[in-house]
């Protein structure tokens, strides 16, 4: 059970989170997010919350895994016009925004590009980012963000067991995850802001949390295996490579 008062009485937001859709079971809180959105009962910032997700989609078309009652699923809906350019540092500030939450509890989160959330190396948190556009401006977006919270070692499937980790492993003791929800939210929310006005310092904050810059990272872009050192995230949040002395820009692949 997710208590969604207690979200909200710990929120700092302005719009973020006011409207929560809390469900005990639910394939995909992005699926749902879409479902609001296209019957007219989402507002900008709505929340969709579930205890148990049990089809949650991963980036690249991967599954989510969640363990009920002791991680957390949850999508926010942005329905305010923003121009592509800009959209493309949205997942981007949601990695960073996850990344702050954690750090708050005193763990030493790293992000992998686009936005893994890493704790000790190993994966604790994912975001997946679903759009529509019309023209050169999204018109609606879904931010989906899972994170491993309260799992033990037991608690994880064996296809991910040796790759995952949750916070309370990484820091010996469980945590309240209403409290976590409304942290990133709130950051998440900052963010928001931020973006309008000065989009760099999101590119800073995600460099900071970076654990792989001016490092070799490895690729697979068009079927062909590719590895380069990793330099930084450009003004769209796409990611720049030097390769054979010369920088590349992926807009969007996946890191092995
Ligand atoms: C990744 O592959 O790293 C991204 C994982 C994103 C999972 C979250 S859980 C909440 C939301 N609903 C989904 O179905 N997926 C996202």
């Amino acid at each position: 059970m997710i208590f969604t008062n207690l979200i909200q009485t710990n929120l700092r937001t302005h719009t973020f989170g006011k409207q929560v859709e809390y469900y005990n079971r639910l394939g995909s809180t992005n699926e749902e997010a879409w479902e609001l959105i296209d019957e007219n009962t989402a507002t900008h910032g709505t929340l969709v919350i579930t205890d148990h997700q049990f089809e949650g989609k991963g980036r690249g078309g991967k599954s989510w895994f969640m363990s009920p009652s002791k991680g957390l699923a949850m999508s926010l809906i942005l329905l305010e016009s923003i121009p592509v350019e800009k959209a493309g540092l949205i997942p981007l500030a949601a990695g960073a925004a996850a990344a702050k939450t954690l750090k708050n509890w005193g763990s030493s989160p790293t992000l992998k590009w686009p936005n893994d959330i890493l704790l000790n190396g190993k994966k604790a948190g994912g975001i997946l980012c679903e759009s529509r556009l019309s023209g050169e401006s999204i018109q609606s977006m879904v931010v989906g963000a899972g994170l491993n919270v309260n799992e033990t070692g037991n608690d994880l499937p064996d296809e991910i067991k040796s790759t995952a980790t949750s916070l309370s492993i990484e820091t010996g003791h469980s945590h309240q995850r209403e409290l976590v929800v409304a942290i990133f939210i709130t950051f998440f929310e900052d963010y928001w802001e931020i973006l309008q006005e000065s989009p760099e310092e999101i590119i800073r904050d995600w460099t900071s949390f970076c654990g792989h810059l001016e490092k070799p990272v490895s690729f697979n872009f068009k079927g062909k295996n590719q590895s380069g050192i990793f330099k930084k995230i450009n003004h769209k949040g796409e990611a720049c490579i030097h390769i054979d002395g010369n920088e590349r820009v992926f807009p969007s692949i996946i890191l092995e």
